[in-house]
């Protein structure tokens, strides 16, 4: 979800058009294909074949080539049509080309399908029936020159929703300023060497969606040399643990996603090296049960932490934010929905907070918790509408959390609604009962002492005084 942050600039064109659609259109008059040309400004038009029906890729209208500007920006869609085979694009005008070819049935590219491309910035490919074979390094390439292929100006590649189980490790040889890239939901099952080397091939990588790729794994070195690489998606995949090569991008890491993974716990390993994580999402682990003590530590800049639907999550430790408490970033922690019943009062400085989630959880509304909520102000961080419930004791079970009345709480004599004069009224049946069994509790703890105080002198008596007391010679137990 924070990938639609990234979406560059020339996605925009497409919300603005949609909205102002009709207004500009020209493509009416034009018989030369299928697609509507909308002109947004001097700088930007779109040229929208979307849900045409088309099996073949058209020659462009010849209005494109007339009202395109080298410098504008040009957005293609293809979007839902029954393109089969992605042939050689005739050139388009503009200095930034965005184009999609989204929900097609391409099995087929042709190499130097781009070449008349050079400022293609951005290529949808998802959602097709594309293997790794066809992913040949001859496809994404400029124009053909003196020689050698120039470079694209390729920044956002979406390959997701394909058929992909390894890519060519040339294949990002003419993309040096591929910054985005996703290949999630696709069949890789194992990141093998030649993936791994297209991988780090792409230098300038700063976004990686690996979700749903069946990985289990992410050899040690295969995000070497991608130092830019700030935010990975490795959510709905088979990882036990969060992969530690994540470490080698620790410097640039900024935006972790781990939801939907078999992982049991979260460690003090689990996250090493990545002092630089803002945000950090570990949601939808059905397995997960335990946050062990530190396992939060080494993530020094962290701002934000969702860790909610993890449905069997039962248990954090009151050390897991150990360390960080001296100089604490986090703003933002989302509990929501896991299977928790008790938070530690000193988890965390909860008063440091800016959001607090805690919806749909069992809340045992003990001491505890009441400090959290009303000493230590974690009742104002909730968002409205999301005040969490107690689940326990049964005669708070219902009532919100921030409503817990406290006042049998030590601990808040002082802060907390002032004790009224002692009267004899005060006193409910249960708290006489409790009065007896504590005084009896006192009185039989007295009786035992004093009873085995006796048998033990008894027992002294008996054996020891019958025998003389030894003296061992110290020196000579030395020699
Ligand atoms: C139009 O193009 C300019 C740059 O040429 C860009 O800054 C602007 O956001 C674009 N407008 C829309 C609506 O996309
Ligand atoms: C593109 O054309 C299709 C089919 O006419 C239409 O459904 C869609 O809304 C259009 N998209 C934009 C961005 O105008
Ligand atoms: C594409 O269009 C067809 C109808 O032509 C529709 O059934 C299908 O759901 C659409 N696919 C997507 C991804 O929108
Ligand atoms: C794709 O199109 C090219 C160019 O027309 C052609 O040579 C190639 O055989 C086609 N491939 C398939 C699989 O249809
Ligand atoms: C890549 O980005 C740089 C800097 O933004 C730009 O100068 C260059 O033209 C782009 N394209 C290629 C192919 O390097
Ligand atoms: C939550 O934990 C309890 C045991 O503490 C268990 O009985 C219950 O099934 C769990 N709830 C879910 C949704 O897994
Ligand atoms: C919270 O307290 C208010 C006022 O004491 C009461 O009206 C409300 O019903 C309580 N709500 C819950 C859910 O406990």
């Amino acid at each position: 979800m924070y990938f639609l942050r990234d979406v560059p600039g020339v996605l925009v064109i497409l919300c603005a058009l949609f909205f102002s659609a009709h207004a500009a259109s020209e493509g009416d008059d034009d018989k030369g294909g299928p697609c509507e040309i909308f002109v947004q400004d001097v700088n930007n038009l779109t040229l929208n074949c979307s849900r045409r029906h088309i099996d073949k890729i058209p020659t462009w209208p010849a209005t494109l080539e007339t009202q395109g500007k080298e410098d504008g920006h040009v957005r293609i869609t293809f979007f839902n049509n029954s393109i089969s085979n992605v042939t050689q694009l005739a050139p388009v005008p503009g200095n930034r080309i965005a184009i999609s070819f989204k929900s097609n049935k391409i099995v087929e590219i042709e190499d130097d399908a781009f070449r008349n491309l050079d400022h293609m910035v951005y290529l949808d490919l998802s959602n097709n029936y594309i293997s790794g074979e066809v992913l040949r390094s001859e496809i994404f390439q400029g124009s053909y020159k003196d020689g050698v292929y120039s470079d694209i100006d390729l920044e956002t590649l979406n390959l997701g929703y394909n058929e992909i189980h390894s890519l060519d490790k040339y294949l990002f040889q003419h993309t040096p300023n591929l910054t985005r890239l996703y290949i999630n939901n696709n069949p890789i099952e194992i990141l093998d060497h030649v993936t791994i080397l297209a991988l780090s091939s792409a230098k300038k990588l700063e976004v990686l969606d690996l979700s749903k790729t069946d990985i289990d794994n992410i050899p040690l070195d295969a995000f070497r040399g991608l130092s830019y690489l700030r935010q990975i998606d490795l959510s709905g995949n088979f990882f036990l643990n969060v992969p530690e090569s994540l470490s080698l991008v620790g410097d640039s890491l900024q935006y972790l996603t781990f939801n939907n993974n078999p992982l049991v716990e979260l460690n003090d390993d689990s996250f090493v090296g990545l002092s630089n994580l803002v945000e950090l999402e570990v949601g939808e682990n059905e397995n997960l049960e335990e946050v062990k003590r530190s396992t939060f530590s080494p993530l020094k800049s962290l701002r934000v932490l969702h860790m909610c639907h993890n449905k069997n999550l039962r248990y954090i430790s009151h050390n897991a934010f150990r360390g960080l408490k001296d100089k604490w970033t986090l703003k933002e922690v989302y509990l929501d929905d896991n299977n928790l019943s008790e938070l530690s009062t000193d988890l965390m400085p909860w008063n440091k907070l800016e959001t607090l989630g805690m919806t749909g959880n069992s809340w045992l509304c003990n001491c505890d918790l009441a400090n959290i909520i009303t000493k230590q102000n974690a009742g104002t961080k909730f968002r409205t509408g999301e005040i969490p419930y107690c689940a326990a004791p049964m005669r708070l079970s219902g009532s919100y959390i921030t409503n817990i009345s406290v006042s049998f709480c030590p601990q808040f004599d002082t802060t907390f609604a002032p004790k009224r004069g002692f009267s004899i009224s005060d006193l409910k049946p249960k708290h006489i009962i409790w009065s007896i069994l504590g005084v009896a509790t006192i009185v039989g703890i007295g009786m035992i002492c004093g009873l085995l105080v006796n048998t033990a002198k008894a027992f002294y008596k008996k054996t020891f005084r019958s025998q003389p007391i030894r003296y061992v010679n110290i020196s000579e137990t030395f020699a």
